[in-house]
């Protein structure tokens, strides 16, 4: 394994397409390690674009534009932080053999469209989920749910992420605005849905699994404790380290994520999201990369989520192991406004262990994520108070 010296002709270069906030952390780990980062996004001033040694601004789901900018750059490592990607762009590049799509360009195009990974868990691995059906048309939809999936369930665009054109739907009269919501608010639309009958879980946890090279140069896999979290609008609002579980809930969790993680392959960290109800275990999704309920490792892990990821890919040896009992809460912008101010952080960091990030987005909605608060306790309650209370300390203002 070596690493070259960022900004010289021996530089090992990693590309991020997608600069947010999780990809800011990303950038921050293996800019330790002495990797020239190269941040991508739609937009300028993207979180991670703050802290790179370059940045772009292009259309990620364009095939030719990212095609270019990959041939500009000739980075070591393309690392995807978004769903949104030109993904055939991404399998022609790893096809050449170049460098390497993290965790691999068979991952990505898998991921980022729920057909694919679900029909790949369900139906190749066996992997218990919830009932579900993709349908092409509104009679498709009420057929499947009709013919089975029943009520409540879960209308989604297959491509579509942070809850983006989803809902829950209690009965028949509110079927057809969740079909029109699905097809206008994807993020591509694939002409298709997936309906999925509601799981009744006792909570839903992300399992962080990392793929990472041993001392014997064989990967291995490591499971970090499991994080609770909770969603709200299909976005999470606050998680936490550990969430208690039975120990045949956590084997049965584990032995879904090494499933699922040993076929997709490639090296890196993944969130693997999973419905628990007492010993019973569903499947729900997996993000190739970082997970936003993760940033909680930040305070609680030896190594953080960013740090697991920038070293499994660099091929360098993890440890998922904890140090404390924590949590996070999310900051969110309330308002509309470009280059918003901060206030109450003094106030924020007096609750006793707490921490504060805040992204640097350009611009403020209503509902946007624009900082976390973190903080540890001797319990995962205390900790949930104090996250949750430094960050309504924080004032955002135009
Ligand atoms: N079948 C289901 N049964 C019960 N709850 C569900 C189901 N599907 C989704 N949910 C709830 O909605 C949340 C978001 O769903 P999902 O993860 O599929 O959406 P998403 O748009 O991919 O969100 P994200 O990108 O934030 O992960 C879940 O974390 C869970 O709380
Ligand atoms: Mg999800």
């Amino acid at each position: 394994m070596k690493i070259g010296t960022a900004l010289s002709n021996s530089a090992t270069k990693a590309l991020l397409l997608g600069s947010g906030e999780l990809g800011k952390e990303l950038a921050i780990a293996l800019q330790r390690y002495g990797v020239e980062v190269i941040a991508v996004d739609r937009y300028p001033n993207a979180p991670a674009q703050h802290v790179a040694h370059r940045s772009h601004v292009i259309d990620m789901t364009d095939t030719e534009a990212v095609k270019k900018l990959i041939a500009l750059e000739q980075p070591d490592f393309i690392i995807p932080e978004i769903e949104a990607i030109a993904t055939q762009a991404l399998i022609d590049i790893e096809t050449e053999g170049e460098c390497t799509v993290v965790p691999n360009a068979r991952a990505i195009q898998l991921t980022m469209n729920r057909e694919g990974i679900r029909t790949l868990a369900a139906e190749q691995l066996k992997i218990p989920t919830s009932n579900y059906a993709f349908a092409e048309s509104f009679e498709q939809l009420q057929a499947a749910v009709d013919g089975g999936i029943g009520y409540p369930c879960f209308i989604k665009p297959t491509m579509s992420s942070s809850g983006k054109g989803q809902s829950m739907v209690k009965s028949v009269d509110q079927l057809k605005a969740a079909w029109d919501y699905a097809k206008s608010s994807g993020r591509v639309d694939t002409g298709k849905v997936i309906v999925e009958a509601k799981i009744d879980f006792d909570f839903e946890i992300t399992l962080l699994t990392v793929r990472a090279m041993n001392e014997r140069g064989e990967i291995e896999t490591h499971f970090c404790a499991p994080i609770g979290h909770r969603q709200e609008s299909g976005d999470y609002r606050e998680s936490w380290q550990p969430q208690a579980m039975s120990s045949a809930a956590i084997k049965a969790s584990q032995d879904i994520a090494f499933k699922i993680t040993n076929e997709i392959a490639g090296l890196g960290l993944f969130g693997v999201e999973l419905f628990i109800k007492g010993d019973a275990v569903w499947f729900s999704e997996v993000s190739p990369r970082p997970h936003d309920t993760g940033m909680v490792t930040m305070v609680t892990q030896k190594q953080n989520e960013f740090e697991l990821h920038a070293r499994a890919i660099l091929g360098l040896p993890v440890d998922t192991s904890m140090h404390s009992t924590g949590a996070s809460a999310v900051i969110l912008g309330g308002l509309d406004a470009e280059g918003v101010v901060y206030e109450g952080l003094d106030k924020a960091l007096t609750v006793p262990t707490s921490e504060i990030r805040l992204f640097g987005k350009p611009e403020a909605f209503v509902s946007r994520r624009m900082g976390v608060a973190l903080a540890t306790a001797e319990t995962v309650d205390e900790a949930r108070t104090r996250a949750v209370k430094a960050a309504s300390m924080i004032v955002i203002k135009p």
